[in-house]
């Protein structure tokens, strides 16, 4: 979740951005959108389609209906793909065909849709709200497993007229596991792959998200009048430098955020940050910052007298995952050195399930890796679903 996102930060960092509020601007123009910019100059046929929310929202979802014309492949079955914090669409087609989840899907025969949260480069888009109204802020992830990704997959579901292969990627996954405890999103499911999936946060190592916890940072950015958070602008470079400022060795960012990435290409970065990090709302930096403090698994907290207007209880009401039906084949892959995805938290869950899920664990993995690692590395997770419920 944080993860890639943050890698990104590593690259603002020191690198002069000039706007003076959250307002950051992206390097690249809009036009055209993320088909045209990342997935059609490699060859592939991509189409443009917008979904409306229940709340209003206009969603970018980009449909890559088959493989390049060299390659002659009956359309398979749809697959969605579901970025993490801080990403966009673009995350599964970051690197070479051969390395980017995305591209090796459609060259696999797979119909491939891929999702894009609200308040993203892709899905800046309101029926009413402009993004520079608080309105347009005021949602978590559990608004994007409720509205987001259930709208999404319901639009794909209707148009090919079939269960769709979901995956989901950190903060991808969050959405996915509190979707798929609601029967009427987990009946139009094949199957979930989870990489570095995440419900729980409460054993998190991560050096800066847990400085960040610890200064209260989401609290103090609240207070200062903030809803949108976009670490493309100077406030977001000036919160690293002081997040790094003599008590932390941030040297290596990347590392600090996400845990050590075993196969992250360096040169690529510039790259990457044409496209990230894609802005998110503070509320809900605010709401995983209550569950890595609270170590819950729950909706957001709005305190005891806003919860209790807002759900007739003191606590807000934890999601279920022993709701999410056995029946559901479930695949998750989560790596050794992921400081945000922590083992212990990924047992939890697994703990919680029904299923037994079929697990690939790669010990040299960082949190990056299992959505920007190179060549080498991408053949062990995303060639194992020849053994795995995605066959
Ligand atoms: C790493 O990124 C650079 C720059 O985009 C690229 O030329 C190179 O092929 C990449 N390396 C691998 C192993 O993919």
């Amino acid at each position: 979740m944080l993860g890639a996102l943050l890698f990104i930060l590593l690259l603002l960092h020191g690198r002069g951005f000039c706007s003076s509020d959250w307002t950051g601007e992206f390097v690249g123009s809009y036009d055209g959108g993320l088909c045209a910019q990342a997935v059609r100059p490699f060859g592939y046929p991509c189409f443009e389609h917008t979904v409306e929310t229940k709340d209003g929202y206009l969603l970018a979802v980009q449909h890559i209906p088959n493989s390049r014309e060299d390659i002659q492949i009956g359309a398979g079955p749809p697959v969605f793909l579901q970025h993490g914090l801080f990403q966009g669409g673009d995350a599964w087609f970051a690197n070479s065909k051969e390395e980017s989840l995305g591209f090796i899907l459609a060259d696999k025969g797979f119909d491939v849709w891929i999702g894009n949260v609200r308040g993203t480069r892709w899905s800046h888009g309101h029926t009413s709200l402009s993004q520079r109204e608080k309105a347009f802020w005021d949602w978590s992830w559990e608004d994007l497993a409720q509205y987001d990704l259930a709208d999404m997959i319901y639009y794909v579901y209707s148009k090919t007229n079939s269960k769709v292969f979901l995956v989901g990627h950190s903060q991808g996954t969050i959405m996915a596991l509190a979707a798929l405890t609601q029967p009427e999103v987990v009946n139009m499911i094949e199957v979930a792959a989870l990489l570095c999936p995440i419900s729980y946060l409460g054993h998190i190592s991560s050096p800066f998200v847990l400085r960040a916890v610890t200064l209260h940072l989401d609290q103090m950015l609240l207070a200062m009048g903030f809803h949108q958070l976009n670490f493309r602008s100077n406030m977001g470079v000036q919160i690293l430098d002081s997040l790094c400022d003599g008590h932390m060795d941030c040297s290596d960012l990347l590392a600090s955020i996400t845990g050590k990435n075993c196969c992250f290409n360096n040169s690529r970065v510039d790259y990457y940050l044409q496209y990230e990090p894609h802005p998110s709302s503070l509320k809900n930096l605010v709401h995983l910052f209550q569950m890595i403090r609270k170590g819950t698994f729950a909706k957001y907290d709005y305190g005891l007298l806003g919860n209790l207007k807002q759900y007739g209880h003191f606590q807000p009401p934890a999601f279920d995952l022993s709701k999410i039906p056995k029946w559901l084949p479930l695949w998750m892959a989560y790596g050794g050195n992921d400081a945000l995805a922590d083992i212990t938290d990924v047992e939890q869950t697994l703990k919680e399930l029904q299923s037994e899920p079929q697990l690939l664990y790669l010990e040299e993995y960082g949190h990056i890796d299992f959505i920007l690692s190179l060549l080498c590395k991408v053949s062990n997770i995303y060639g194992a679903h020849k053994t795995g419920p995605l066959e």
